[in-house]
């Protein structure tokens, strides 16, 4: 039985391990407060955040810009439904589509129920412009994929831990290999393709980084077949990878681009899908909805988080510390075996383990025992992500931590 007035990191983790569900494996360490690239757990210790709660807190923990920006909206007016207008919505749609281009957003809640609209949209614009037939149309995808939780993302995934015992999965998705062009080819022809949904690095599955060329291949090949290219940059995007979308290392345009996490710096789920008219138009009133997507809150949180990226030139900053950190771990790679590679771009990194998933683990505890806190991703691969404000001092400090850590494991 818990004493709930003077809590101990083992009661609060023995809280959430009684009355929570146990769909996580979270390391043992309970944060209580952040600041910047900082995290702070109950006893006060501070820890460097190098997974930025998944890329979301790209601008920052508590960044003081955004906060002050979401108190004096929540003191006016948080939610009005799109039952009706408000002052805010209209303001950040024009705010948006200005910063990336495109005609049109459709505002959302979780990176996931922004890749569900990116699907009902493409299945729409394959109906209605495409003209495939009812019920016919197809979604390509990729091995490794990770588009978050719900059916349609799981019925995407090539994981056994995500869509394993949660069948029937959906129809009209076609999965083939990452980073292989043929694999592409021999399908295209299906007329019945309508999008090719993909995440330009693969964040969850390791950070696996395809060829340039490929990305470019894929995307010539969805114009000359009249296919949807949908990018999920929601891990990627708003500067992660050391520019303001990672589609941009090839410059390539999405016809649907889809973008979370750090849209609202970390602050509230926020996520969005932007295209041109004749692909959003084709969703008309009655037809998809949230109840708090576009809501005057997120609206306001949104477009300050996006101004802080600009102001602050944190996408600059993270390609440029990228670069340093990635340089810093090779040279762990000379003097560490245990290490075997470092990938990645701009501040979305991952080192590569020798293929020891229990090395891993002790290694992602040994660095919060030693105060920067990360996580495996998939068994022996470790994804470094900070927030992009991290300055150099604090990344050579950060590899000072990986490298003891992991001499003390060896
Ligand atoms: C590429 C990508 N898409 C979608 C999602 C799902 O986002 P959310 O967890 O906000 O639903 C994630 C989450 O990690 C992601 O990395």
């Amino acid at each position: 039985m818990v004493i709930l007035d003077k809590l101990q990191q083992a009661d609060y983790i023995q809280l959430e391990n009684q009355y929570g569900a146990h769909n996580y494996h979270p390391l043992p360490v309970v944060l209580e407060k952040g600041k910047g690239v900082f995290v702070y757990d109950t006893d006060g210790k501070e820890y460097f955040d190098f997974l930025s709660a998944y890329s979301a807190v790209n601008q920052g923990h508590s960044h003081p810009r955004i906060i002050q920006a979401l108190i004096i909206q929540a003191q006016k007016f948080t939610l009005s439904s799109r039952a009706f207008y408000n002052n805010q919505l209209g303001l950040y749609e024009k705010f948006i589509t200005e910063y990336f281009g495109y005609d049109k957003v459709l505002p959302m809640n979780t990176g996931v129920e922004a890749v569900e609209t990116a699907i009902k949209l493409c299945r729409k614009w394959a109906y209605e412009v495409k003209k495939i037939k009812e019920n016919n149309a197809k979604i390509v995808v990729l091995d490794g994929n990770f588009h978050g939780r719900t059916l349609a993302a799981i019925s995407a995934s090539s994981d056994p831990s995500s869509y394993g015992g949660f069948g029937p999965l959906l129809n009209g998705i076609i999965r083939i290999p990452y980073n292989e062009i043929d694999a592409f080819k021999n399908i295209i022809k299906d007329p019945d393709i309508a999008g090719f949904l993909i995440e330009p690095i693969q964040g969850e599955a390791g950070v696996v980084v395809p060829d340039d060329q490929y990305l470019k291949e894929c995307f010539t090949l969805c114009k000359s077949n009249n296919i949807l290219f949908i990018a999920d940059e929601v891990q990627t995007g708003i500067g992660r990878t050391g520019k303001m979308l990672a589609c941009d290392y090839v410059n390539i345009r999405p016809d649907i681009l889809i973008l979370g996490k750090a849209l609202s710096g970390g602050t509230l789920p926020v996520s969005a899908v932007l295209a041109d008219d004749s692909i959003m138009l084709c969703i008309k009133p009655g037809e998809h909805g949230s109840t708090f997507g576009g809501n005057p809150l997120a609206c306001v949180v949104a477009k300050e988080a996006l101004t802080v990226i600009k102001d602050e030139n944190l996408t600059q900053k993270a390609f440029e510390s990228g670069i340093y950190f990635r340089q810093m771990i090779n040279e762990l790679i000379q003097r560490y075996s245990q290490i075997q590679s470092v990938r990645g771009k701009g501040l979305l990194n991952a080192i590569v383990l020798e293929d020891d998933r229990e090395l891993a683990w002790k290694l992602c505890i040994k660095m919060s025992e030693n105060g920067l806190l990360a996580k495996p991703t998939h068994g022996h691969i470790i994804r470094l992500a900070p927030p992009l404000c991290i300055d150099k001092s604090q990344l050579e400090d950060s590899v000072g931590i990986i490298e003891k850590s992991l001499r003390s494991l060896i």
